[in-house]
């Protein structure tokens, strides 16, 4: 291992995850180093006992599947337990506990926490109360770090740069956390952003401020075949249903871009489809034989992403 490795590691170590705004350019390269070293151990072996007698509260308050499933396997495969808290309603929170009180409970429990909430900030909440290391694993309509980094890692590992790439990031812009994460996230890199969604769903003027302060261009669409034949990533996301008042608007909005394999006819042969999932009607499953279709082996690079977190904030490498 170098030093500048070694520093790395310690830098990581007890850290809470809150925002993608907390990294740069080097500590993106390190993690997906890592994760690329996580990778070779499940392929090789399965597991690792690296952090073994180590514990991990899981707590969700909003639904998941992946997360939440991914942080398990992720905690398992290195020999670390988990405390799964996922349906809040048998938990003491539907008896009216605070957050900061049930998080200092499971802080006495385990020694990192993941946590999903509805309410932006939840998580940096959380990490004022919290000595251990908290994970953001979505905090409302604002951040998903983890993902940014998974998609991040699978852009990476499959077009082999991030460098020099048009991206394209299609549906709920508004309400989608994804989006919101990765944009800051690529604009650490020398790439093209494309937002394309209806004009009431576009990206947050804050976070085009944020992005716009790096230099790297951004473009709004509201058509998706402005940027179909050009874009080597097209990062297609779900209307997020939960975060509407009016249904009915919903109801209209859903269903604005579907993926299709006439789309993909006309998109490049060497572009990737990626999308967070849950996909709900937005790509369809005719799509999925098609080698540019990334959407399932993203959810594994999840896996190596999430794995290679644990590790770090826990300071054992
Ligand atoms: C996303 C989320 O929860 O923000 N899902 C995920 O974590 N993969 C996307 C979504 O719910 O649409």
């Amino acid at each position: 291992m170098n030093q500048r490795n070694e520093g790395q590691r310690a830098l990581w170590r007890g850290k809470d995850i809150l925002s993608v705004k907390q990294f740069d350019r080097q500590d993106l390269e390190f993690v997906m180093g890592v994760a690329r070293q996580m990778r070779e151990v499940v392929e090789r072996v399965g597991t690792w006992e690296l952090l073994r007698g180590r514990v991990l509260a899981n707590l969700f308050y909003e639904p998941s599947t992946r997360t939440s499933s991914s942080f398990m396997a992720a905690m398992q495969r290195l020999g670390g337990t988990v405390i799964p808290i996922s349906s809040v309603q048998y938990s003491s929170v539907s008896k009216g506990e605070s957050l900061p009180d049930t998080i200092r409970t499971l802080e006495a429990y385990s020694d990192v926490i993941v946590l999903r909430h509805p309410e932006v900030g939840a998580a940096a909440l959380a990490a004022k109360y919290a000595s251990n290391p908290i994970i953001n694993a979505g905090d409302g309509v604002g951040e998903h770090p983890t993902q940014a980094l998974l998609d991040l890692t699978t852009i990476s590992e499959e077009l082999g740069q991030v460098d020099g790439l048009k991206i394209a990031l299609v549906g709920d812009l508004k309400y989608g956390r994804t989006v919101h994460s990765l944009a800051r996230l690529l604009s650490l890199y020398n790439v093209e952003l494309h937002y394309v969604s209806p004009t009431s769903l576009k990206m947050p003027q804050s976070v085009v401020e944020e992005v716009a302060k790096t230099g790297t261009p951004q473009h709004e669409h509201e058509d998706l075949e402005a940027v179909l034949e050009q874009v080597n990533v097209l990062y297609v996301t779900r209307v997020q249903k939960e975060r509407f008042d009016d249904m009915a608007l919903y109801e209209r909005i859903q269903g604005s871009y579907v993926i299709t394999p006439q789309t993909m006819a006309r998109a490049r042969q060497d572009m990737i489809l990626m999308h967070p999932l849950p996909r709900v009607g937005e790509i369809s499953m005719e799509v999925d034989a098609d080698p540019r279709a990334a959407y399932f082996r993203q959810m594994r690079y999840g896996l190596f992403v999430r794995m290679a977190l644990l590790s770090l904030v826990l300071g054992r490498q």
